[in-house]
């Protein structure tokens, strides 16, 4: 197997630096990098490096990844203060109530996922129409397709993709199905898109919705992301930090109105003059890759990432 695929971490210095209270303060400093960080989505390690050296000795940091080939990434990385779980990160509501300073989510596939063919994201490489994060369990998307509803096809493409064509991608799809067996290829789904898409997104692969789409899906992304933003506020320990890196406006909407709902004080329509839901959260922070960053690295342009910090409620 080649494993030369890399992945060039996105906000690398920003996000750690979000995630430490006081990120100029040295890793002997009281206060600063003794306690337990979560990095959700381990990838290559990227963050978690650089989360690492920003750790005091008696620091900790647990790592999940669903996908296999970032678990034997993970391996590599000798410090007795890191841990790594081959699980969704939605698990991290089984850590101790506030015990962690810190969660960054950095979501979406790493570039090793892409670029590899074998594991069938991307609409450039022929492979097999995988698109699972975790290889060892559930169903690759070639096995959804051979039984799945034309209506629910099309309902995934376009919740998922936004796409205006899901309709008769599905149909296509299902016709395909019917004439000459089910599709196999990633590249077999990208010529069936481009010849059902009749209008093209200037500088856009007319597959890239619905590859987006089926990715989602296959994967539970949102919901999984639901589950962990609902438990990082389970886990974050008064004054932590939530970190999340999101890619696409489905994501980062999520994102946005978890933190906006956490972060006013609510009131109980049916009680008005009851004292209101006190604030979980303090949004802190919004920002984007700087133009050298993308200019270095393409896939960071979409990227957005939101801060928030737990409260003391
Ligand atoms: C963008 S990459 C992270 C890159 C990492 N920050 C780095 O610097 O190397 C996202 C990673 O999160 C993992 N991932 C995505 N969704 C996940 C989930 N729900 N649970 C666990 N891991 C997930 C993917 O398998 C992938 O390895």
């Amino acid at each position: 197997m080649q494993t030369s695929w890399t992945h060039t971490t996105v906000l690398l210095n920003e996000a750690v630096d979000a995630l430490f209270t006081n990120p100029d303060a040295p890793a002997d400093d009281p206060g600063a990098g003794r306690q337990t960080y979560v990095d959700a989505t381990f990838g290559r390690g990227g963050h978690a490096r650089l989360i690492l050296s920003r750790l005091a000795p008696q620091g900790r940091l647990i790592a999940f990844d669903k996908d296999p080939d970032a678990l034997a990434a993970a391996a590599t990385l000798n410090d007795p203060r890191f841990f790594i779980r081959h699980q969704g990160f939605s698990h991290l509501s089984e850590l101790p109530e506030a015990s962690v300073a810190g969660v960054l989510l950095d979501l979406g596939i790493s570039s090793p996922q892409i670029d590899n063919p074998v594991r069938g994201f991307s609409f450039r490489h022929e492979g097999p129409l995988d698109m699972r994060m975790d290889t060892t369990r559930g169903i690759s998307l070639a096995q959804w397709l051979q039984t799945a509803e034309i209506d629910k096809i099309a309902e995934v493409i376009r919740d998922y993709g936004e796409e205006r064509f899901a309709g008769s991608i599905a149909k296509a799809i299902g016709a395909r199905r019917q004439e000459r067996g089910p599709i196999s290829t990633t590249t077999e789904l990208a010529q069936l898109v481009a010849d059902t898409v009749k209008t093209r997104e200037p500088g856009q692969n007319p597959a890239t919705r619905t590859f987006q789409a089926f990715r989602i899906f296959i994967n539970a992304e949102l919901e999984e992301l639901q589950q962990a933003l609902e438990a990082s506020l389970h886990v974050l320990a008064p004054g932590g930090r939530l970190v999340v890196i999101s890619f696409h406006s489905l994501e980062d909407r999520i994102v946005k109105q978890f933190i906006a709902k956490h972060s006013r004080d609510e009131y109980d329509r049916r009680a008005p003059f009851a004292a209101p839901r006190v604030m979980l959260l303090k949004a802190l922070q919004r920002s984007k890759p700087s133009a050298a960053e993308v200019a270095a690295n393409p896939r960071a342009r979409s990227a957005i990432m939101r801060v928030a910090q737990r409260t003391a409620a």
